[in-house]
């Protein structure tokens, strides 16, 4: 491993353009489980990966009833942000970090001190609510505070719309800017550093593919195997709060 957390450091650090890719693996320290790992979501409840497509959302109220309740508990609003994020902010503050990529909904890079303009939510975010038939945004903690006041499955407030998290579901494109910003980055950088991502969810892994088309070198941090890591340049199995502040200089 110290050889592996050499090369990755060395390749880090004469690299000009570092596009990041993160996934659920950098928010557990922080108390978010995953979904794919050892104790992720859908490992412990594979049913919760069927009810969260977009279909079953739009056309099963109770779906949407558990939804709601799901989300009001959820750890995300207590969260703060882990050693992992931190490291990012300082590659983001060394001037190096060409785009911060998330699959991550929890808005914790920004919380961190990533630059909103820097980081690309492939995924969208749990802070806002979208709906689903005129579009409008507004702040989740708008419609938590009515499902806390008892509407189980709170409509939009402008045009009686179903209400969702601002998120990409199973089953939902991708807003299509924010995959070509993602697909620029990818493509200029000297070295994609991906972090905490099973990498099995598309097209956020083949992202990977296109910055090794690039000629990138791939940096995979991770607990576990992925799909990619024949791919990468160097491997790093371990956690990502540990293992980050050490190939970015900062631990
Ligand atoms: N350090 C390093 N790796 C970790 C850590 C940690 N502290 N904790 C978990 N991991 C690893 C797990 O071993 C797993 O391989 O992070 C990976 C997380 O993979 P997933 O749970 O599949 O999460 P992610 O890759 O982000 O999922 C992609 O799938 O469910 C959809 O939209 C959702 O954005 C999500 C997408």
């Amino acid at each position: 491993m110290q050889e592996q957390l050499e090369r990755a450091a060395a390749l880090l650090a004469r690299a000009r353009r570092v596009t990041v890719l993160t996934g659920a693996g950098v928010s557990t320290d922080s108390g978010i489980p995953d979904f794919r790992g050892p104790q992720g979501v859908w490992t412990r409840n594979p049913e919760a990966e069927r009810l969260s497509s977009y279909q079953a959302y739009r056309d099963d109220p109770e779906v949407r009833r558990e939804s709601w309740r799901q989300r009001a508990a959820h750890p995300v609003w207590s969260a703060r942000p882990g050693p992992a994020h931190e490291a990012l902010v300082a590659l983001e503050r060394s001037g190096r970090l060409r785009a911060l990529l998330t699959q991550n909904i929890d808005e914790l890079h920004q919380a961190a001190g990533s630059a909103p303009e820097r980081v690309v939510e492939l995924h969208g975010t749990v802070h806002r609510t979208r709906c689903l038939s005129c579009g409008a945004l507004a702040p989740m903690s708008e419609a938590l505070d009515r499902v806390a006041a008892g509407e189980e499955d709170p409509p939009c407030p402008d045009c009686g719309g179903i209400l969702k998290s601002a998120t990409i579901s199973f089953g939902q494109a991708l807003d299509l800017d924010v995959l070509r910003r993602a697909q620029d980055a990818a493509q200029d950088c000297d070295v994609l550093l991906v972090v905490g991502s099973s990498l099995g969810v598309h097209p956020a892994a083949g992202l990977v593919d296109v910055a090794a088309a690039a000629g990138a070198d791939v940096v995979i941090v991770n607990a576990e195997p992925t799909p990619y890591d024949d791919v990468a340049t160097v491997v790093l199995r371990g956690g990502a709060g540990e293992l980050l502040p050490r190939i970015l200089g900062g631990g």
